[in-house]
């Protein structure tokens, strides 16, 4: 180097240096102002941004600040704008951190791309491909996930986690359980790093079952309790809090919401009348969207979702909402919904587990067909809809419809706060 970028560089060393100590020190305003001074004046030094970002990341760890987790992000950005200056290991690693704090941030778009940057640097790395995918399986985007995972087996038609994705889209997206098997068993049984999660474990038995084979799904249960991922071969939930009482249903007097369940039930034939109106209407009711439904019509018309109260749909329902503001602990349940069900007659929903222990799950009969061809199955025990009857179940046990009768069945669904949660754990749990 000429004289004067000699001087240069040996100032940014210098300054780094004094950067980098404040972190050690623990001094992390003193840090933040020094890396803030250093991109400023060395803006064109790719690792200004770096050291930059790593400190941020550092310190919004520590803080639990999202703000700085953006600057983080920012400061990563610029870093890998530099693009052909960078050595391969340190950008693709800088890549890689950027998108787990846009994931942590649900920023999905930002996130693919950089995914895109990574994968067209470094075309021949399958994992990078595969880390797509997951950011698309976070995001809930199965069909992304779909096109994704399809191109990566065209050229690695082997590879696990590939195929764990590809076969989820082929049940989850088209409910071709038969395609969906062989992809999942595969990648499942090949025990490779990122197959082996509840999720996919889940996803896998579900399959099984809904392919009649139920011993072999049991036996995937069972594997699945061994190493914790389910409280129990029947509670199969994911997002659990340890230690809460289970069992499959509840009476009302088990919860701490007796009183007020009471009440509402007494008001059941205007809550009745309220949804009946609404279910005349053609298109107010949404059809069930999770691949639940084996055969028939299952709708659902939502009233609150995640504790927050659906003004659009309660304006459309107001005697029924005002009765739930009187019951908090189910309108501000944040790991559950309320809602009207209608299912009609020849229906069948397939066993599933609702995604949290956080929760009961009560039904008001608004509706009920004939007992003797309908039933609720929870866990090992069955029940049925009556006609201004409430019943209480946990719905992380698994459970499956039937309605084999011949008139509509409706309901009101309200999940309450697991009784055994604390106040702060009612405040601080992430909704579901
Ligand atoms: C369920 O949680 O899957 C069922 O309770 C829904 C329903 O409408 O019966
Ligand atoms: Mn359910």
């Amino acid at each position: 180097p000429t004289g004067a970028k000699f001087v240069e560089d040996e100032l940014f060393e210098q300054e780094l240096r004094r950067a980098q100590a404040e972190m050690i020190n623990e001094n992390h305003a003193n840090a933040l102002r020094a890396f803030n001074t250093l991109t400023h004046t060395y803006a064109h030094k790719p690792l200004a941004h770096l050291r930059r970002a790593q400190a941020l990341e550092r310190i919004a760890e520590l803080r639990r600040s999202n703000q700085l987790l953006m600057d983080a992000i920012e400061s990563y950005k610029r870093y890998l704008a530099f693009d052909e200056s960078i050595t391969n290991i340190d950008y693709r690693t800088a890549g890689e951190r950027c998108i787990e704090h846009m994931r942590f941030l649900g920023q999905t778009q930002p996130a693919v791309a950089i995914h895109e940057l990574l994968i067209e640097r470094y075309p021949d790395e399958v994992q990078l491909r595969n880390q797509l995918s997951l950011t698309y399986l976070m995001s809930n985007n199965l069909i992304k996930l779909q096109q994704v995972s399809r191109d990566t087996l065209k050229r690695w038609p082997r590879d696990p986690l590939a195929q764990l994705h590809f076969g989820l889209t082929l049940k989850q997206v088209d409910g071709d359980y038969a395609q969906a098997l062989p992809y999942l068993q595969r990648a499942i049984d090949s025990q490779a790093a990122g197959t082996q999660e509840p999720y996919f474990y889940l996803a896998l038995g579900e399959t099984l079952q809904r392919l009649g084979k139920q011993a072999e799904a049991l036996q995937l249960y069972e594997r699945g309790v061994m190493r914790g991922y389910f409280a129990s071969v029947y509670q199969r939930s994911l997002y659990n809090v340890p230690r809460l009482r289970a069992k499959p249903f509840w009476q009302i007097t088990d919860t701490d919401q007796a009183k007020e369940l009471k009440q509402l039930q007494q008001s059941w034939r205007s809550i009745r009348n309220e949804a009946l109106a609404l279910l005349n209407v053609e298109g107010n009711f949404q059809l069930e969207a999770e691949q639940l439904r084996d055969s028939g019509n299952w709708q659902q018309f939502e009233l609150f979702a995640r504790g927050q109260r659906l003004h659009r749909n309660c304006q459309r329902a107001p005697i029924t909402c005002a009765l739930l503001e009187k019951l908090p602990a189910a309108s501000g349940c944040r790991r559950g919904q309320i809602k009207f069900s209608a299912m009609q007659a020849q229906t069948h929903v397939w066993p599933h587990c609702g995604p949290t222990n956080c929760r009961l799950r009560a039904h008001l009969t608004l509706v009920a067909p004939e007992p003797h061809l309908t039933s609720l199955r929870v866990a090992d025990q069955e029940r049925t809809w009556h006609e201004g009857d409430l019943f209480i179940f946990d719905d992380s046990f698994e459970h499956e419809v039937w309605h084999n009768g011949t008139q509509l069945r409706l309901v009101l669904i309200l999940d309450l706060w697991h009784p055994d949660l604390t106040a702060q754990q009612r405040r601080e749990l992430t909704p579901i």
